[in-house]
């Protein structure tokens, strides 16, 4: 088969790497890519958000599957839109990925079929808004409601906290469109976890659960960041929270999606709180995560292709993907001033040194080639994933990895997965 895989990040560098060794692939193919991939596929230069010019480009090739990496092409509708053209692909309809591209709609579905969340009230207007968030109080959290590229969610110690993250959204227009209305939170306490699984609309297949380091800083301190690294499995997640999760969290969505004419098919990831009185709801996305793909991939010992055909053929009911004992460590390295300001451009040495050592894999992220050099091209630059029997051993050999890669500016957390020791 030919497939075209759209993205460009550390997420869809471990796609295509797990693509890559399906016995079913003929040819990969990678819109726009990146360096990493580009060993593994071939590039081609549209970009991810472009869905005519995508179409374009899976006509070409005569693509059997395309595989959408990225949340915003499959909230514009690029699976209706290749659908309609006869062209197989894996994600979520427009509608059904309103999941993760309206807050509103997702917190509404969850309360409508008592899935366990947080206590919540929609607004479009300042306000009532700002008279909600002096009643109930601080802790709090004001969501814009639309696709934030991670930013439009605040978690507000202070009532004037949130008054300032209601006139940011709402007033400023701080993230444009997507702050049409917002979303104010109750503050959920507890550990995050990531379930991410796959559906087919009907069937929900787990997959292994992670937990990614969203903070900057060491001892998670400093601003919130795409994930700075992460690992699988998650000590604290026993059989039994698992199961809940599924049977109280997974299930009840995939189900009230469908009953609401809106098939869930694709990745569905669920961002969840282990509070007191179990998993609740953080928030939904549409697609794989980034980190969590670089450690859950290298976990999967079954054909990630084959899987994804049965999703889109809606037969998942047919295979039990198999997943390995092995722990994976992800380490992201970054450009200084991540995730503000960042330089670009910066040549990187030593990957291939990294790639030597056993058990290692080197995930890009954000890297380009230029005048035959391999140099930095984003904020977050690489992922480096190691496997191990047990968290010492794949802590130690993901950082083994991490010291033999050099570039200026670099830096990454040294206290990745240490959660997981304690
Ligand atoms: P989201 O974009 O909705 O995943 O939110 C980003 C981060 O904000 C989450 O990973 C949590 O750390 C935090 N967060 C979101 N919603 C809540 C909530 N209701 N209570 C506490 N923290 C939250
Ligand atoms: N690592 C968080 C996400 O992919 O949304």
């Amino acid at each position: 088969m030919n497939v075209l895989l759209v993205g460009s990040g550390g997420r869809e560098h471990a796609l295509a790497w797990k693509l890559k060794r399906s016995p079913l692939l003929r040819e990969l193919h990678c819109a726009p890519g990146n360096a990493g991939i580009a060993q593994l596929a071939t590039c081609h230069d549209v970009s991810a958000e472009d869905v005519p010019g995508l179409l374009a480009l899976a006509r070409g090739l005569a693509a059997d599957l395309t595989v959408v990496g990225p949340e915003a092409p499959l909230v514009a509708g690029i699976v209706d839109e290749f659908t309609a053209n006869g062209l197989r692909v894996f994600g979520p309809t427009k509608a059904a990925a309103v999941l993760e591209g309206s807050k509103s709609f997702c917190r509404e579905l969850l309360e409508r079929h008592s899935i366990p969340s947080a206590k919540y009230a929609v607004f479009t207007e300042p306000g009532p808004a700002l008279r909600y968030v002096r009643e109930q109080g601080a802790p709090i959290v004001v969501k814009a409601d639309g696709l934030a590229a991670g930013k439009g969610a605040i978690v507000c110690e202070s009532v004037g906290q949130a008054e300032a993250a209601i006139r940011q959204i709402l007033v400023d227009r701080a993230f444009g469109e997507a702050g049409d209305r917002l979303v104010v939170e109750e503050c959920l306490q507890g550990p995050e976890l990531s379930l991410i699984a796959f559906s087919d609309g009907k069937t929900v297949s787990p997959m292994v659960p992670s937990q990614d380091h969203k903070r900057a800083g060491e001892r998670d301190t400093g601003p919130n960041t795409g994930g700075m690294g992460c690992y699988s499995p998650v000590p604290l997640v026993t059989p039994e929270v698992f199961e809940q999760a599924v049977v109280e969290v997974l299930n009840p969505t995939v189900a009230a999606m469908a009953a609401a004419g809106r098939l869930y098919k694709g990745v569905l990831y669920a961002g969840l709180m282990l509070t007191a009185t179990g998993p609740r709801v953080l928030e939904f996305n549409a697609r794989f995560g980034d980190p969590e793909t670089q450690v859950i991939l290298p976990r999967l010992e079954s054909d990630l292709l084959e899987i994804m055909l049965a999703v889109v053929d809606g037969k998942l009911d047919t295979l039990s993907p198999k997943w390995s004992e092995r722990v994976a460590v992800c380490v992201v390295v970054a450009s200084g001033g991540y995730p503000g300001s960042y330089e670009k451009g910066n040549a990187l040495s030593g990957l291939e040194e990294a790639e030597k050592l056993a058990d290692v894999t080197v995930f890009h992220a954000g890297t380009a080639r230029k005048d035959g050099q391999v140099v930095t091209a984003g904020g977050r630059v690489l992922g480096v994933t190691a496997l191990g029997d047990d968290f010492p051993a794949a802590i130690r050999r993901a950082y083994e990895g991490v010291d033999r890669i050099t570039f200026e500016g670099a830096y990454c957390r040294r206290d990745i997965a240490r959660r997981a020791l304690q």
